[in-house]
């Protein structure tokens, strides 16, 4: 996937616009905070870059980050998930450390959240509550990020929070190939949990070569930490696999109610693919007792080790995706078959 790194490393791609700005590969510095570093670790393996960890705690529960290399006129790359179980802590970290870059005189910051938090509070739709996804964006821009990249982020319409660019890539890239290599799609149906991912369903679809679609319609209540309940299908699942695909799971509610929703309406075997897994609350016991086979899910956020464990749950790296687009991003490369 990634161009030959070691052509890139030291090389001086010029372009005819804008002769001046000449891009050392080099001329960058990937800055990672506490939520997980593994993955940056994975991602600055394949740049050939040991991210700085730069995150210092202080007993009364602040935070400070002391960079490491010297930043001037360069290109500061922070990774960080903003995940459970520290997600404000997390957010905190990605301020602090993009403010340490801007003082110390980045060129340019990128942040890559692979994920964020808050994305679900992503519009106004009770009165007098906040629009908290837009708040965290402006809060990372103000603070000095000059570009934000996210993974299948919860609504795409988020770029338009922020007046800077916002690359968002999507995790099938990853995740499709395995898939492929792993399941029979010949007989395969693509489900999506709820009316409002059947975008993102289509495409995983389109990706995996699968023409039968089909969308559990769920209900939630709007209470905090209310469970959904899926009410009914609409497509046809009868004798068919189903494959699942969902942006997020929190505590399997969604995946586990459409998965039985499927079963009762003729599914065989049935498969998910989540690009961020919280795993919150009883979410693995109650897979494990669901009828779902596997399920496929990346590592935007650590996990523990139960997760890791579990014999129903495959993990599957973005790192060689983040690692890519990172590259492209600071070469001024074009990213568009990573988020079409
Ligand atoms: C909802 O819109 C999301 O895409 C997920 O379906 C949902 O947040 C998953 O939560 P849980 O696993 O708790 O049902």
């Amino acid at each position: 996937m990634l161009p030959d790194l070691e052509q890139n490393i030291g090389a001086s791609p010029q372009t005819d616009h804008h002769p001046e700005t000449v891009l050392r590969f080099n001329d960058f510095e990937l800055i990672t905070g506490q939520s997980n570093p593994q993955l940056a670790r994975e991602v600055g393996k394949l740049l050939e870059h040991v991210p700085d960890e730069p995150i210092i705690l202080f007993t009364d529960g602040e935070v400070k980050a002391k960079i490491s290399h010297n930043l001037r006129r360069r290109h500061a790359v922070v990774i960080q998930s903003t995940s459970p179980p520290h997600v404000n802590d997390y957010i905190m970290e990605t301020l602090i450390m993009i403010d340490a870059a801007r003082r110390a005189s980045a060129d340019e910051i990128t942040v890559v959240l692979p994920y964020f938090g808050y994305a679900r509070q992503d519009k106004k739709d009770q009165p007098r509550v906040p629009i908290s996804a837009s708040l965290v964006a402006n809060l990372l821009t103000m603070t000095g990020a000059n570009r934000i990249v996210t993974i299948d982020i919860h609504a795409e319409q988020a770029q338009g929070y922020v007046l800077d660019p916002w690359d968002n890539i999507y995790a099938s890239h990853a995740v499709v190939p395995v898939i492929k290599n792993d399941i029979d799609t010949s007989n395969l149906v693509v489900v999506s949990p709820d009316v409002g991912a059947t975008k993102r369903t289509a495409k995983y679809a389109e990706a995996l070569g699968v023409t039968n679609l089909a969308v559990v319609y769920k209900e939630r209540e709007i209470t905090p930490n209310s469970k959904s309940k899926a009410l009914f299908l609409i497509g046809d699942v009868e004798g068919k696999d189903a494959l699942i695909t969902d942006d997020l799971l929190k505590t399997g509610g969604t995946l586990v109610d459409a998965a039985e929703m499927l079963v009762s309406k003729g599914a065989k075997r049935i498969y998910a693919a989540v690009t961020h897994g919280l795993f919150l609350e009883d979410a693995l016991t109650d897979i494990e007792k669901s009828s779902i086979e596997k399920v496929y899910v990346t590592d935007t956020i650590a996990h523990r080790h139960e997760v890791k464990n579990n014999p129903k749950i495959q993990i599957i790296s973005i790192a060689p995706m983040l690692a890519e687009a990172i590259q492209r991003i600071h070469t001024g490369e074009g990213l568009t078959d990573l988020f079409t």
